[in-house]
């Protein structure tokens, strides 16, 4: 057991569980900057292109949900005390359908091929059903403190929103029957980013942020009400959206401003706190993204003033750097450098005790590996942020992206290197 991680050894999931999602993630992001080069400017029209869409899901399935359905096969046990049953299967289960799936769906958009989208619907739908059961039973039997409240409200997200999004890819799979698309992908999308994602890295928060970056612990009453109050506030704004009660949406919508608003401000707050004062490549990945986690929503709340600006084209794909690239993308290339280093040495102490040296975890992960790779992704973002306005910075906004995801990949895959060897030399 170590103390420091409240992780006991039999517990833990073989390393490949979490390890075949997180080497795989950064992939999909480098298949996004690529796509970006090849579509070049022209993406820039229209939020509704199908390359637009294609980029979206390689980032929000392909990178996000990878990284995450990773890290919950990992975090399960260790914050709810409940391991997945038949970890190694599920996992592989669960993988299987989703890769396919996302390449599918991706490939569907791409090419106008319904066949593909059908297909990719079976997989995703069934591949998300499998994990989100698997988790839902082990958060059941488990404790219930607030990042396993966290996590259930994710997971219900994540299932609203998968339940949307297989409704909207029916409309590509079997021609144009569902004709509110926009309002339904307006719901899709908040559920997606507010209440899977949002949700998640609140209620991860409490535990890892303390744990990892050794400041005190969040406020107790933020951390028994927030996350639930960010969900009730989302479905009050569901409700409010569908029964056509617009004038009250910005309203509701400022409750959200204020729950994100707080939790960032809180965040920022602890990590000046924090008892080591040296920085580190998470912290500094973490603090980007709250940065961008204040932004996005005052960007919202302006559009909700000044309508001529939110009807525009530029908006959305504004709202959409800063919410994904920004807070999202960082908070979770911040997280793996945490966990993998963490990881492989957690596995190696329990192979090599008593038999070798166990690395340490900059051994494992040396910080001017991840430190360049942290500038290219803090590069990338205003790139992007700024070819909204300049369209021609697409190309090396995609460049500098594509680099970064590039490095990401290759700095995971040389830290499992040495996990690799340092297992073969004792087996
Ligand atoms: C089974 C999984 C999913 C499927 C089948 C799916 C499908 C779709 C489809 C078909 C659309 C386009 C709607 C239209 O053109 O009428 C869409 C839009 C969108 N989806 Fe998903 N989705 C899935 C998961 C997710 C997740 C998990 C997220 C976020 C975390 C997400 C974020 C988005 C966003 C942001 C858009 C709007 C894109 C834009 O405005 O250009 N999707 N989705």
């Amino acid at each position: 057991m170590t103390p420091q991680s409240g992780l006991s050894f039999d517990q833990a999931p073989p390393i490949l569980v979490p390890f075949r999602f997180f080497l795989s993630a950064p992939l999909f992001g480098l298949l996004a900057a690529v796509l970006v080069l090849v579509s070049g400017a022209g993406l820039l029209e229209s939020r509704w292109l199908p390359p637009v869409l294609a980029f979206t899901h390689l980032m929000t399935l392909g990178f996000l949900g990878l990284a995450m359905t990773g890290a919950l096969f990992q975090m399960l046990p260790v914050v709810a005390g409940a391991p997945v049953a038949k970890p190694v299967a599920v996992s592989l289960t669960v993988y299987a359908l989703l890769v396919p799936g996302i390449l599918l769906l991706v490939g569907g958009f791409l090419a106008v091929f319904p066949l593909a989208i059908r297909l990719a619907m079976i997989l995703l739908g069934s591949g998300f059903l499998v994990f989100i059961l698997a988790a839902a039973v082990s958060l059941k039997h488990g404790a219930d403190n607030p990042t396993a409240q966290g996590m259930r409200l994710a997971l219900l997200g994540l299932a609203v929103t998968v339940s949307l999004g297989l409704a909207l890819a029916s409309n590509y799979g079997w021609g144009w029957w569902l004709a509110d698309r926009v309002r339904l992908t307006t719901l899709h999308l908040s559920w997606g980013l507010l209440g899977w994602v949002g949700m998640l890295v609140v209620g991860v928060a409490y535990q890892v942020v303390p744990m990892f970056q050794l400041t005190p612990s969040y406020p107790k009453p933020m951390t028994r009400r927030l996350t639930i109050g960010l969900f009730v506030v989302l479905l009050l704004w569901t409700l409010l959206y569908l029964g056509g009660m617009t004038p009250l949406l910005p309203l509701d919508g400022t409750l959200f401003v204020a729950g994100f608003g707080l939790f960032a401000g809180v965040t920022l707050r602890l990590q000046t706190q924090r008892r080591r004062k040296v920085s580190d490549v998470t912290l500094l990945f973490w603090r980007y993204g709250m940065g961008a986690l204040l932004a996005a929503p005052l960007l919202w709340l302006a559009g909700q003033f000044f309508p001529e600006f939110s009807e525009g084209a530029a908006y959305p794909f504004l709202l959409g750097t800063l919410f994904i690239g920004g807070f999202a993308v960082s908070v979770v290339n911040g997280m793996l450098y945490k966990i993998v280093p963490f990881l492989i040495w957690f596995h190696l102490q329990s192979r090599l005790m008593g038999v070798g040296k166990v690395p340490n975890m900059k051994e494992i992960l040396p910080d001017a590996k991840m430190r360049r790779q942290m500038w290219l992704h803090f590069a990338s973002v205003p790139l992007f942020f700024l070819a909204v306005w300049l369209p021609p910075l697409i190309y090396p906004a995609a460049v500098v992206f594509a680099c970064s995801m590039l490095l990401l990949e290759a700095n995971l895959l040389s830290a499992f290197g040495v996990y690799r060897r340092n297992i073969k030399l004792v087996s």
